[in-house]
C-alpha cells in the first residue's frame, strides 16, 4: 500500500516541479557527521543541521565505526526536530524524505536509512536514495543555483579523488581518479604521523601558512601521465622523512613540512584538472568534498584556472564537509529526473560507487 500511494506522490512531484514548491527532508549519516536538512526546490536550505562527533573519535585518533553508530543513533530524533524548527516546517509539509545509503559506514548509514523509511512509511512520502559523492557535487547547485550541467567536477574527499564530467543530473563520465588513497586519506595519515590528531586535513592547512615549501618529496609513484592519481606514494616519502628525522634525532619543522607535503599534494590535482578542462572542453569546474574547503586549493585552482580562462566554483565551507544540505539538493534532481525513488527495502551500501561510464 504504502509503496503504490508514495509512487503515485513520486510521478506527481515530477510533474508539478514546476508549478509548485517542494519541500525535501534530508537526512545524511555516512561517517561522524549526523545531519538533517529541510530543502526548498532543491536549492534554498531552510535548514541545515550538523552534529558533528568529531570531538569524541579525536580521542581516538579517527572514526570508530561502533561509536559512529551509536552517536547517531543518540542524536537523530534531536537533530530531525531542530531542523524543522528551525526551518519553521511542520512535518505534514514534507513532500519527500531523502538518505544517503552509501557509501560510507555500514553501522552508521543504517541509522539514516532506518530512521528515513520509518518517517518516509509514517507520513506516506517518497523515499529517495542518494549517493553520498553525487550529493557532494550537488552541493554546488546550492551555492551556485544557476549552474548546469556538463561541467568538470573534481571531487576530493577522505575515500575520493576522481575528475568527473558531469554530463547531466544522472549520468557521469569518469576521467581520472586515484589508484591507491583518496587525497584526503593521504592528509589525514600525513597529520596523525606528524601527531596533529584527526582529522588532518584542517590542522595541515592551518600549519601549512605558517612553513615554506622547501622539502621535495620523491614519490616515485605520482602519476605523470593521464589524469589518474596515486597518494599513496606522496604519504609514504612524508612518513619516511618524518621518521628518518625522528631517527637522527633532528628537528622537524612541522609547519615546513605540511606547506611541502600540501604543495606536492595539491597541485597535482589542480594541474590535472586544468588539463582534463582543456582536453574536455569544459569551462566551468566544480570542487566537491571535504578537502573542498582547502584553502591553498582554492587559492591556487581558482587563480591558475582563471589564468586558463575557466569558471571554478567551491561550495561554501559549510557544504564542503558532509551535510544534509547536499543530500537534499541531489535528490531534488533525483526527482525531476525521475530516479531516485526507493522503497522499505533500501539498506545501506558501504561500498557504493558513483556510476560512471568510462571515457
Ligand atoms: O567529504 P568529507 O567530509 O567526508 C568524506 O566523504 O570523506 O571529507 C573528509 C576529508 C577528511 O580526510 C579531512 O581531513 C578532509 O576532508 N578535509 C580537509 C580539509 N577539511 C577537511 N583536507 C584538507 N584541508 C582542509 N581544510
Ligand atoms: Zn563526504
Amino acid at each position: 500500500m504504502y509503496k503504490e500511494i508514495a509512487e503515485e506522490k513520486f510521478n506527481k512531484l515530477k510533474k508539478e516541479f514546476k508549478t509548485r514548491d517542494i519541500i525535501i527532508l534530508a537526512i545524511e549519516s555516512s561517517c561522524d557527521e549526523t545531519s538533517v536538512a529541510i530543502i526548498k526546490n532543491g536549492r534554498e536550505v531552510l535548514s541545515n543541521i550538523i552534529s558533528s562527533q568529531i570531538d569524541i573519535h579525536a580521542k581516538f585518533g579517527g572514526v570508530v565505526p561502533e561509536v559512529a553508530s551509536r552517536n547517531h543513533l543518540m542524536a537523530i530524533n534531536g537533530v530531525v526536530k531542530e531542523a524543522l524548527q528551525k526551518a519553521n516546517v511542520e512535518l505534514k509539509d514534507v513532500d519527500a524524505v531523502a538518505v544517503t545509503y552509501g557509501a560510507g559506514l555500514v553501522g552508521a548509514l543504517l541509522v539514516g536509512v532506518n530512521y528515513a523509511k520509518s518517517l518516509a512509511y509514517a507520513l506516506k512520502v517518497p523515499l529517495i536514495k542518494v549517493n553520498h559523492i553525487k550529493g557532494h557535487i550537488s552541493a554546488n547547485y546550492i551555492a551556485s543555483p544557476n549552474l548546469e550541467p556538463p561541467f568538470l567536477s573534481l571531487i576530493v574527499s577522505g575515500g575520493h579523488t576522481a575528475i568527473v564530467k558531469v554530463e547531466n543530473f544522472l549520468k557521469n563520465t569518469l576521467i581520472g581518479s586515484t589508484i591507491d588513497d583518496a587525497i584526503g586519506e593521504s592528509y589525514d595519515k600525513v597529520a596523525k604521523a606528524l601527531g596533529l590528531g584527526y582529522p588532518g586535513g584542517p590542522k595541515i592547512d592551518k600549519l601549512a601558512k605558517e612553513g615554506k615549501n622547501n622539502i621535495t618529496f620523491i614519490t616515485h609513484n605520482i602519476m605523470p601521465n593521464g589524469f589518474n592519481f596515486s597518494y599513496s606514494g606522496l604519504k609514504t616519502a612524508v612518513i619516511n622523512y618524518i621518521h628518518t628525522k625522528k631517527q637522527k634525532n633532528e628537528e622537524i619543522n612541522i609547519p615546513d613540512v605540511c606547506a611541502s607535503f600540501q604543495h606536492t599534494a595539491v597541485m597535482e590535482i589542480v594541474n590535472k584538472t586544468i588539463k582534463a578542462a582543456k582536453k574536455y572542453k569544459l569551462k566551468t569546474v566544480v570542487v566537491a568534498g571535504g578537502v573542498a574547503s582547502n584553502s591553498y586549493l582554492r587559492e591556487t585552482l581558482s587563480n591558475l584556472g582563471e589564468k586558463e580562462g575557466l569558471t571554478v566554483l567551491f561550495p561554501p565551507m559549510v557544504l564542503c564537509t558532509d551535510n544534509a544540505a547536499m543530500i537534499g539538493a541531489e535528490a531534488y534532481n533525483n526527482i525531476i529526473s525521475g530516479e531516485g525513488l526507493a522503497d522499505l527495502t533500501l539498506t545501506a551500501v558501504s561500498n557504493l560507487h558513483l556510476k560512471y561510464s568510462v571515457k
